[in-house]
């Protein structure tokens, strides 16, 4: 049996990655294919208890490596549990963030940098990598704008500061400049309908 897809979904706050899920399951629906839909951190009872304790605002301050060390725990059982049993039976699995989100906040935003991310991401998925990591790009004030006017609560990192989320987004496009094979940038800040049509001109282009 051939191995399903790792698709990744990534972006800063208030990109859109809600809609952006539902488009890429559609497409890939309409192409025959079953698709286990999962996120991080979570995706099994467990990362989501880690999930909770990571975006609490109640938790307050962590040392980044206790926050990197937590997401890669939430991570390994994610990949245990959900990831890599649907890609080895075949299945396509749309992971809402992946490893690329600790090099954006980790290694980025909280200036951790890349090498104990890259380090961890051998030990936990030396074998696995996403096919393809779509990064919807959005200036930090519109998806900051974004999410006070959802009006939930705001998480952890929603409440970080504007300069944290500018080194979130600048390592995203670093990575993406850097490994222009697997990563696909689309812009977030047009129309949900363009944004849309964009993901779905790079599936056809990348996977069909
Ligand atoms: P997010 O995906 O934005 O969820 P929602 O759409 O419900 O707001 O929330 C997850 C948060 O976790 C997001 O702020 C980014 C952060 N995060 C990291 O800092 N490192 C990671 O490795 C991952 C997977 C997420």
């Amino acid at each position: 049996m051939t191995r399903g897809r790792l698709i990744t979904l990534e972006g800063g706050e208030g990109a859109g990655k809600s809609s952006a899920v539902e488009a890429i399951r559609g497409w890939l629906i309409s192409k025959g294919r079953q698709v286990v839909v999962t996120r991080e951190p979570g995706g099994t009872p467990v990362a989501e208890k880690i999930r909770h304790l990571l975006l609490d605002p109640a938790t307050g301050d962590l040392a980044p490596m206790s926050e990197l060390l937590l997401m890669f725990a939430a991570r390994a059982e994610n990949l245990d549990k959900v990831i890599r049993p649907a890609l080895a039976a075949g299945q396509d699995v749309i992971c809402d963030r992946f490893t690329d989100a600790s090099l954006a906040y980790q290694g980025g935003g909280r200036q951790l940098g890349a090498e104990p991310v890259l380090a961890l991401a051998d030990i936990v998925h030396p074998d696995l990598q996403a096919d393809l990591t779509l990064v919807l790009d959005v200036p930090v004030a519109i998806g900051m704008a974004r999410v006070h006017q959802r009006g939930e609560d705001s998480n952890r990192f929603e409440q970080t500061r504007s300069d944290f989320l500018e080194r979130v987004r600048l390592a995203y496009l670093e990575q993406a400049q850097r490994l222009p094979e697997r990563y696909a940038i689309v812009d977030a800040a047009q129309d949900m309908g363009t944004v849309r049509r964009s993901i779905i001109d790079q599936l056809e282009e990348r996977l069909a």
